[in-house]
């Protein structure tokens, strides 16, 4: 028997239909609130709203659990690769190993970009934030790609825009570093794998031999396996709604890149480490910084602490941390910035004033931790997790466009001034 909801507004009563998922979570359908009531509801920041039904991650905030197509994270951390997830995530199923060679060698032959797009990123200052470039030159696909500009065009041809941008995001990622650093690009290697490939085009230099490091490899295959997807976030939401009026997918990512860029979302990994490097700065005493964040007064907060929707912990951290902790004793580093975050975590962990306000440390804390120690710099911090994010993002759009889900429009409680007459300039 399907459940309902009532609603009773000036004497008059309405009922909704309630749907639930396949994880017992139910929604009120509102479809029919307006033209029954007049009313609409109004969920500043959508907190308590769902925008779509989906089937490619669930999360429970509450119990810490996140799935990529019902897979626990967990489970693909430890067994999986990030192109295995990438290929999960975007066509619903684990591959084969037949389909698994097949998606990695089309990725492989659609690494190297138009030689113009070269043109494009040397436009570009050095001073100019990767997210910036990165977004410009995914952007710039559809300039290259003009075809792409259809979102209704055959499976195939949207498969082939999908192969394209999984190909095409380490190497553009790559060179938006290498522009900042004035340093000449490097070409992709496709003797390499996805993140190998990735590592010797940021760090090959002309002037002498560059070896991947296996562990930095396989840490980065982790980072980005964790960052993959995380359901109806700022920047998923961005692509959707983007998408929804029938931009290209090109568009639409560029767009998801450009809300991840916000230091409350994917910037947030770039924040942690600038704040870990003011307390340096300031004389590297945690604890005063641990007290500042206690203090009502005082505008310092912890970044990297605590999360929107998961409220005891992020799963994606406890497995961060324990890379992180993997990945700073195998490089054998020592940095002051990673001596003060441990500070802050075992704080963060064993404080109850952290802990009664569930102010735990969360993938962005860790996700900064790592990259800094893989040797890559902060501005590209949140790069990286674009990097990651993208077959989340492309799975959503692909899922949007596939259930013919209609244009993004909400509506508002307007606010302004009622109707009034002009009045002439001289009489103002
Ligand atoms: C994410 O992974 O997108 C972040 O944790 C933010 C979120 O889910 O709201």
């Amino acid at each position: 028997m399907s459940e309902s909801a009532k609603l009773s507004f000036k004497g008059q009563e309405y009922e909704f239909p309630v749907i639930t998922g396949t994880e017992n979570e139910s929604a009120i359908d509102i479809a029919k609130l307006r033209a029954s009531s007049g009313l609409i509801t109004l969920d500043p920041g959508y907190k308590n709203t769902g925008a779509t039904k989906s089937a490619i991650t669930f999360l429970d905030g509450e119990e810490g659990i996140l799935r990529y197509r019902g897979y626990r994270i967990e489970d693909l951390a430890e067994k999986s690769n990030f192109l295995e997830v990438s290929y999960l995530l975007i066509y619903g199923e684990l591959p084969t190993q037949a389909q698994y060679e097949s998606f990695s060698k089309e990725i492989t032959h659609h690494t190297l970009v138009h030689e113009d797009i070269k043109k494009i990123l040397e436009g570009f200052p050095s001073n100019a934030h990767p997210m910036g470039v990165l977004s410009s030159m995914i952007c710039a696909l559809t300039a290259f790609y003009p075809d792409s500009l259809n979102p209704n065009r055959t499976e195939e041809e949207v498969n082939l825009s999908i192969i394209r941008l999984i190909a095409k995001m380490p190497t553009f990622a790559a060179w938006a570093y290498k522009n900042e650093m004035g340093h000449p690009v490097n070409y992709p290697d496709n003797s390499l794998d996805y993140c190998s490939n990735f590592l010797k085009m940021m760090f090959a230099l002309p002037a002498e031999k560059y070896d991947v490091d296996p562990i930095v490899s396989a840490a980065l295959d982790k980072l980005l396996i964790l960052h993959a997807d995380h359901e109806q976030n700022c920047s998923t939401s961005t692509v959707r709604i983007v998408g929804s009026s029938q931009s290209s997918i090109y568009a639409s990512i560029s767009a998801g890149i450009n809300a991840l860029w916000g230091p409350l979302h994917g910037g947030a990994n770039q924040s942690v480490i600038e704040m870990l490097e003011a307390i340096k700065a300031d004389g590297g005493d945690a604890k005063k910084y641990l007290d500042k964040a206690k203090d009502k007064n005082d505008p310092f907060r912890l970044m990297g602490f605590g999360h929107r929707v998961y409220k005891n912990f992020d799963p994606r951290a406890k497995i961060i941390k324990k890379a992180a902790d993997d990945v700073l004793e195998k490089l054998g580093v020592n940095d002051p910035v990673l001596d003060i975050a441990k500070e802050l975590e075992y704080a963060a962990l064993n404080d109850q004033y952290f802990i009664d306000r569930q102010l735990y440390p969360n993938v962005d804390f860790y996700s900064g931790i790592i990259y800094r120690a893989l040797g890559i710099p902060t501005d590209m911090f949140t790069v990286m997790f674009a990097l990651g994010r993208l077959p989340g993002w492309i799975a959503q759009w692909k899922e949007m466009r596939e259930n013919g889900e209609p244009i993004g429009r909400p509506r508002q409680v307007y606010t302004g001034s009622n109707e009034r007459d002009y009045v002439s300039m001289n009489k103002r």
